[in-house]
């Protein structure tokens, strides 16, 4: 449990941000632990909002909605032992870029880095049997517009 915290804290993270989540923790977070549909369903709020900050170029939010989406890719596969961590490491390329194209104010490369990193929540779905659940780059502001919701064709 401990070497899978700080080899996904040091993928993912980083030691400074992980710091800075700690001290916003509540006092009975050692109690709650939050359900996995929950963590997610905040993840996928998180997901809709670094796009929409992304195409209004606000890149302060951007980053900050980014770091809370990997805060809870993070926690999901901390509390749940059922996930493998490779399914978590595996979108660190995507979330760098995804970091990258936030740094470099460039929505084209954000773009590219959302859609890269949407695929690695689908796979990560699919891997788990969860392949109903189908994430996509939101095409437009209204709530869940980063979700397919018709039945999709099994592969
Ligand atoms: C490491 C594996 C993994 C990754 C990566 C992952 N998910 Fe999930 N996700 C799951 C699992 C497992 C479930 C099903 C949870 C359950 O059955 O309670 C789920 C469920 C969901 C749900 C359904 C929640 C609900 O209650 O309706 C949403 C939405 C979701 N994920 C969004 C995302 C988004 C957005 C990303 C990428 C930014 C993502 N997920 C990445 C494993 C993952």
């Amino acid at each position: 449990m401990m070497l899978r915290g700080w080899m996904l804290a040091l993928a993912l993270m980083g030691a400074a941000t992980a710091v800075a989540a700690q001290d916003l923790r509540s006092p009975s977070a050692d109690q709650y632990v939050p359900r996995l549909g929950d963590i997610m369903s905040a993840a996928q709020l998180r997901h809709q909002k670094l796009w929409l900050a992304g195409k209004a170029q606000n890149w302060e939010l951007a980053a900050f909605e980014l770091r809370q989406l990997k805060a809870s890719l993070v926690e999901a596969a901390l509390l749940y032992s059922g996930i493998p961590v490779s399914n978590v490491t595996t979108l660190e390329p995507s979330l760098q870029a995804t970091s990258d194209a936030i740094a470099a104010k460039d929505g084209r490369k954000l773009a590219k880095a959302l859609g890269d990193l949407t695929e690695g929540c689908n796979a990560c779905h699919r891997s788990m049997g969860r392949s109903f659940v189908v994430m996509k780059v939101p095409s437009d502001p209204q709530p869940f517009a980063n979700q397919l919701f018709p039945p999709q064709a099994k592969p």
